[in-house]
């Protein structure tokens, strides 16, 4: 049984440790995730574009990981839509059987403009309500990511539109999200730092600035690939051509799942594991055309990103620590008046 991202983000909250969100979009990626959640102890998010739905089909998406929740009972296990566009392609997810839905309303449906506040509560709560009553999960976004490499951003270097507490704190009251993504200067894709970021870039001041205005309130950091030296070298050194560039250190990251980070979004760390993969089979075996020659040492590269992100994010070893709820039980929680 797949479970809400809610429960998983309380067990987190209750433990002072943060949950990898990883992006997927086929058979392998999921694998590798499932793979390392095993191997940890860990409970996973599993998260899908409207990119990756487009690409693998909702009905493959679904059932492969229905698939994994027969494969691996005992991890706890989410399936999530990342930056919904819209009620519809959130509404489509819910149908489809995701537990948990993003809807970025911080951006116009076209994912690039930046929307109004009152645009954003709007949509968010319809959202909300259309979830809630399904017992399914709502992560919202105040303040909008830079760059725009990977859709989803407002492009700028991602200080233009830092999130301000005090919106936040409305926006949160005013919709009734379940996790709120915030603004702090990352962006998503291999691009986001031009050095290894201070404070001047990487707003961590700002984050915690949230917290303590919302110490109850599940952070979700974006764009919270590393993107590694290492992994970079790999892809260079078999015919790549990747700029110099820094991600998020890790150890920034840790600092944000002190201050109340639940949730930290990984996307660009692991298609460069599964790319370096790749191009060393090509370049060192050129004699190879079996797809699983090279898919299986890509699975591998990501499955090993995975693990160590989701033991440095803290969530190793709480896989058995609760039992899943159905969604119907979340969704008698929400219908039960605030105390
Ligand atoms: O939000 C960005 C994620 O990395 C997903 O990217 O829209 O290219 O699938 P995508
Ligand atoms: P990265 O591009 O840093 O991996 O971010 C992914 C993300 O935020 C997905 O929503
Ligand atoms: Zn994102």
């Amino acid at each position: 049984m797949l479970l809400s991202m809610r429960q998983v983000l309380d067990e987190a909250a209750k433990g002072g440790y943060g949950v990898g969100a990883f992006n997927v979009n086929n058979l392998e990626q999921i694998q590798a995730i499932m793979e390392a959640a095993r191997a940890t102890k860990s409970p996973v998010i599993i998260q899908a574009s409207r990119g990756a739905r487009a690409y693998a089909n909702d009905r493959f998406l679904y059932h492969i990981m229905i698939a994994a929740t027969e494969i691996y009972p005992e991890i706890p296990t989410v399936l999530h839509l990342d930056h919904g566009n819209g009620f519809d392609t959130c509404k489509s997810a819910i149908d489809t059987g995701f537990t948990s839905v993003m809807m970025d309303g911080s951006l116009m449906p076209d994912g690039k403009t930046p929307s109004t506040f009152e645009y954003n509560v709007d949509v968010t709560r319809k959202v909300v309500e259309a979830a809630h009553a399904k017992g399914v999960t709502v992560e919202g976004e105040i303040g909008v990511l830079g760059g725009i490499e990977d859709g989803h951003g407002a492009g700028g270097t991602g200080l233009e539109h830092v999130t301000d507490p005090e919106q936040a704190a409305k926006f949160v009251e005013l919709t009734g999200v379940d996790a709120l993504a915030i603004a702090i200067g990352t962006s998503h894709g291999a691009y986001k730092f031009s050095r290894k970021p201070d404070g001047a870039v990487l707003k961590m001041d700002r984050l915690i600035e949230i917290h303590n205005r919302l110490p109850k309130v599940h952070l979700v950091m974006h764009g919270s690939s590393s993107v590694p030296q290492d992994l970079q070298d790999i892809i260079n050194k078999y015919g790549g051509k990747l700029r110099p560039t820094w991600g998020v250190p890790v150890e920034e990251i840790q600092l944000g799942i002190r201050n109340g980070v639940r949730k930290v979004n990984v996307d660009t760390d692991n298609r460069l594991a599964i790319t370096g993969a790749i191009r060393k089979v090509f370049a060192e075996s050129p004699e190879k055309f079996d797809p699983r020659d090279y898919l299986k040492p890509a699975r591998e590269a990501m499955q090993k990103v995975v693990a160590l992100r989701m033991t440095q994010f803290g969530q190793a070893g709480h896989a058995g620590d609760y039992e899943a709820l159905p969604l119907a039980a979340m969704a008698d929680r929400y219908a039960q008046p605030v105390a």
